[in-house]
């Protein structure tokens, strides 16, 4: 792992905090852009960077591990459409200005199951307007969850916000299987894909 990302980390990733960051600039064009909030081992990442070369793709995590993977892929499939920033997405999405990204995808967020936990969940209240500032008005924000209270709590704190569509549901056939999906289908669990779209709004 080391040595991958030694080699490669600053050729790809971004800083987590700093001056505003226009996706535009960042990757050179007026790509697709797409944000992966907690993209944990980064294999979903790669695939879709491989399978949508003409989309841009910030994928963040606050492990190392997944960001090396990442750029292991960056190497073999010689990708030029990710950048991974190995930080807190709530420091980083300060950087992007309003409605400058398509899509945001919290993807199996950390669940937080215990009732005096829940304020840590990432989709929650007095987070979702932070966290959604950067997409754009009719950009998309997806959730993938095999807890049902998650989902839940999550379209009401969506809901709340003013800001989006009624969700529709359905796994997109790019989202991959990941490792820990995997553990929760073994253990019974399936996952609930949500999708809202951004409308005008506070
Ligand atoms: C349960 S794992 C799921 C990983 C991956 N999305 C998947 O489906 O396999 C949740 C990930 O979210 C990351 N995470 C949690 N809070 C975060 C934050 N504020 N900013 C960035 N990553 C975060 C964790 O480090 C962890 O890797």
């Amino acid at each position: 792992m080391g040595d991958v990302y030694e080699r490669l980390i600053e050729r790809w990733s971004l800083e987590e905090d700093g001056d505003p960051l226009h996706p535009g600039v960042v990757f050179g064009d007026d790509s697709r852009t797409i944000l992966e909030i907690g993209c944990g081992r980064g294999d979903l990442a790669v695939s879709y960077a491989v399978t949508h070369p003409r989309h841009a793709l910030m994928a963040i995590d606050v492990h190392t591990r997944g960001i090396a993977n990442i750029l292991a892929g960056v190497e073999t499939h010689e990708l030029a459409n990710v950048r991974v920033i190995e930080g807190d997405a709530q420091v980083f999405v300060r950087r992007l200005p309003s409605c400058s990204i398509d899509e945001i995808w919290v993807f199996f967020p950390d669940p937080w199951p215990k009732v005096r936990h829940r304020n840590r969940r990432l989709l929650r209240h007095d987070l979702i307007a932070t966290l959604t500032e950067p997409l754009k008005v009719g950009g998309v924000l997806r959730l993938a969850t095999d807890i049902a209270d998650y989902a839940r709590t999550a379209a009401d704190a969506v809901a709340s916000s003013g800001r989006f569509s009624d969700p529709t549901l359905g796994r997109p056939d790019w989202r991959i299987e990941t490792v820990f999906e995997r553990r929760g289908v073994r253990e019974g669990r399936d996952a609930i894909d949500l999708a809202w779209t951004r409308v005008e709004g506070p």
